[in-house]
């Protein structure tokens, strides 16, 4: 019976549907970053097809927390200066972010945290593709967001579960679903067709010894989930900050000085977090009549 009841809550989020999809411009310039014949023009034809997305990008190309020195104003620019792959992953955030944003706004900011703290510590440990690891960080929990969206009655029953029985949301997830957020959100990035790089992080941020070719990302996320939510950016009455991992504490390497500066880094970029939502928040807001 249990795992009847396992296999029906498997099957409806696979068939994920009232999740939006990536958008197919995602899909297309995701194989044109990825063909070397592709030229900065070409792509940004594409890109500023979609006026929103384009709007989004440059938003986020020049927030402060992805760090880049110089403002950015077109988008010509922003794929010389940033390179292919940068540019692939933020049309990623930037398109999962908006499903997001509207969904979750508590959500939405530990996972910009998150991002942030991800971002941090890849630089710190010399990582050559910090942004990959950032655009993980940012979408590590888009699993909740599909429970939350495809299974609405049982996931208010997880947060009931985690409210009276003061249970941690993965353990609620597992007891109710018989499978966790960390797994759902795998598979949906896989249905979108995202890169390894991002679906294995997603599905082992909560058990990084899962992790088979993404080990060292897997642990940054991991390790950037547990930081995030110890400096209070939690999600509803799920306010307890999960055990580290040893071995993914290990592969890490990281010692008390680099903690201790990765901490102070952090936290200037978190006030940068603050503002950026609040910012869109407000843009979300219907228009004042000045009439
Ligand atoms: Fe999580
Ligand atoms: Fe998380």
């Amino acid at each position: 019976m249990e795992t009847d009841k396992k296999a029906h809550f498997r099957k409806t989020l696979r068939e994920v549907k009232t999740l939006p999809t990536l958008p197919g411009i995602v899909v297309k310039l995701t194989r044109m970053a990825e063909d070397p014949d592709t030229t900065t023009e070409q792509m940004g034809k594409v890109i500023s097809k979609d006026h929103i997305l384009a709007a989004k990008l440059l938003r986020l190309v020049n927030s402060a927390f992805y760090g880049f020195p110089q403002r950015i104003s077109s988008l010509n620019n922003a794929i010389i200066l940033l390179g292919f792959n940068v540019i692939k992953s933020l049309i990623i955030s930037a398109s999962i972010f908006e499903i997001m944003e509207e969904k979750d706004i508590e959500l939405w900011e530990h996972s910009l945290g998150c991002a942030v703290v991800c971002s941090v510590v890849a630089k710190r440990l010399g990582i050559s593709d910090p942004e990959e690891i950032s655009t993980a960080g940012l979408i590590h929990d888009i699993g909740k967001v599909a429970i939350k969206m495809e299974l609405p009655e049982e996931y208010e029953q997880i947060n009931r579960m985690v409210q009276e029985q003061q249970v941690p949301m993965l353990d609620a997830e597992r007891e109710i679903l018989g499978l966790d957020h960390a797994e759902v959100g795998g598979w949906l990035a896989k249905r979108w067709n995202l890169p390894n790089k991002l679906v294995e992080p997603i599905t082992c941020h909560h058990d990084p010894r899962l992790a088979k070719d993404e080990q060292l990302s897997s642990a940054v996320v991991h390790f950037a989930n547990i930081v995030i939510r110890g400096m209070g950016y939690t999600h509803g009455d799920d306010i307890w900050v999960p055990p580290l991992s040893q071995r993914a504490y290990r592969l890490l390497g990281l010692t008390a000085v680099d903690i201790d500066e990765i901490l102070g880094e952090i936290e200037d970029k978190l006030w940068d977090v603050k503002g950026f939502s609040l910012e869109i928040q407000a843009e979300q807001a219907p228009p004042q009549d000045n009439n």
